[in-house]
């Protein structure tokens, strides 16, 4: 019989035909994972040129009118994909297992018979049918057309989907697909990669548009879904405190919208409810001001929301300052208290800094930096800022506060909120709205400095 399937290093590229514990070519060790012996490239190929015939076309002679988008029944979801699902396409959701991603396809495909006259099958390789319909019953969501199939054997799945022809297809999880070509046991990467070239395959032949659930673990790598990622038109992560109520969803990836477009949801005994207006639940309601609290206005896609920047100063006992950060980047808070040390006269040397972002959103913005330091200020000198306050603004190398995109926007959303004062750099500040908000502009770090020491 002929082989099926070879070893492939993960470092260099080489294909062995015997697995070993170290690459014969590179040296490198463990690094050799099973591969689908050549048939696997050219279905990949295919899979890239998908339906359109293999010919050389001229750019301008090919349709790019944009089909009917389906819509996944959850307005932030819709608003995650760029306004909602493109049939053929596959995304990828990823995210620790328990975080919600069973129920939040589960309510969405439920609903998209109703909305797109689709049909809709759900392939379950983790829960039993009778688990999955006591969810959907507890769900409340409409069972009528939504169909079930208990599976794990990719082949399979495809044959059956290939019979029924639905628009949405949702897998859960890919890490329980197998392929009976692969030796490897269901999870590995092999098998994941595998399995999910299939039917990201199948998808671009039929036209279905496919959610693969795939659960990440903490340390990352393990076949989960990041080796994915290069093959899917989009990348969601559900993520959020587990403890917590709230989730959020975000685009890591999308060829279809806006990355860093954010979804959130609160998980509450009937599934996942959205929330429309984020800002007011993402504030801790303080009824005096304390210290080291500043709220800030990210733009998470296109939409601004307002989150609170917490830090807490405290005196170092151990002799190696700590500099811990949750929801921003640590090498950014260490560049931030350089930059308050040198243009701000304002040193935390022999301290421990901790920054923390409420309701455990993820700033990866610039324009968090003058909020982080400026609640960093109020901490160490133990002086809470106004709480009618909000602050923006990236901070250069040299003290300058630079401007950030979507300045009116962000200071609109705050006065929504009932902000009445704003430290903001020079640029952003809006003529509009500076009659029912008091906007401070400033270009350099010491100034914002001298505006929050004169405001009392
Ligand atoms: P689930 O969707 O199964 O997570 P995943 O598929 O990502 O592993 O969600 C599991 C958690 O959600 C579980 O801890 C219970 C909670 N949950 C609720 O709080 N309310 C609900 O209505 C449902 C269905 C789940
Ligand atoms: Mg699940």
């Amino acid at each position: 019989m002929k082989k099926r399937t070879n070893y492939q290093c993960q470092g260099c590229g080489a294909t062995l035909s015997k697995w070993a514990g170290q690459c014969s070519e590179c040296e490198e060790w463990n690094t050799l994972v099973e591969v689908a012996a050549a048939p696997a490239n050219s279905r990949q190929a295919g899979a890239l040129t998908s339906a359109a015939p293999t010919r050389v076309q001229v750019l301008s002679d090919i349709n790019t009118q944009e089909q009917p988008r389906l819509r996944t029944g959850l307005n932030e979801l819709d608003r995650v994909l760029g306004g909602g699902l493109v049939p053929g396409a596959v995304i990828l959701l990823g995210g620790d297992p328990g975080i919600g991603k069973t129920t939040l396809l589960l309510q969405s495909i439920a609903a998209a018979p109703g909305l797109n006259g689709v049909d809709a099958l759900y392939v379950s390789g983790e829960e039993s049918a009778p688990q999955i319909a006591l969810r959907a019953e507890r769900l409340r969501v409409p069972t009528a057309d939504l169909k079930l199939l208990t599976e794990t054997n990719v082949d399979r799945i495809i044959e059956i989907a290939a019979a029924m022809k639905p628009g949405v297809l949702v897998v859960d999880s890919v890490q329980t697909l197998y392929t009976e070509v692969m030796q490897s046991p269901p999870g590995s990467v092999a098998q994941v990669r595998e399995c999910a070239g299939r039917l990201v395959s199948f998808a671009k032949h039929t036209g279905v548009a496919l959610y693969l659930i795939g659960h990440v673990t903490k340390d990352g790598a393990i076949a989960g879904p990041r080796v994915l990622e290069h093959m899917v038109d989009a990348t969601l992560y559900f993520e959020g405190d587990p403890g917590g109520q709230y989730r959020l969803i975000r685009a890591i990836k999308n060829r279809f919208g806006a990355v860093n477009e954010l979804g959130v949801f609160a998980m509450t005994d009937s599934g996942l409810r959205e929330i429309a207006n984020p800002s007011a639940i993402l504030l801790s309601r303080h009824s005096d001001p304390v210290p080291g609290s500043v709220v800030m206005v990210t733009r998470e896609g296109t939409r601004p929301m307002l989150v609170e920047v917490q830090a807490l100063v405290d005196d170092n006992q151990t002799g190696q300052p700590r500099r811990i950060t949750v929801g921003l980047e640590q090498n950014r808070l260490s560049m931030l208290l350089a930059i308050l040390n040198r243009h701000g006269g304002i040193s935390t040397a022999g301290c421990d800094v901790f920054v923390n972002v409420v309701g455990g959103v993820r700033v990866g913005e610039t324009a968090a930096d003058l909020s982080v330091a400026l609640a960093v200020v109020s901490s160490l000198r133990n002086r809470p800022l106004s709480n009618e306050l909000i602050v923006f603004g990236e901070l250069g190398l040299s003290g300058e506060v630079r401007p950030v995109p979507g300045g009116p926007e962000r200071l609109r959303e705050a006065s929504k909120h009932g902000f009445r004062r704003a430290i903001v750099p020079k640029g952003n500040a809006s003529k509009a709205l500076t009659k029912d908000m008091d906007v401070v502009v400033v270009e350099r770090l010491s100034q914002a400095l001298d505006v929050v020491d004169g405001m009392r």
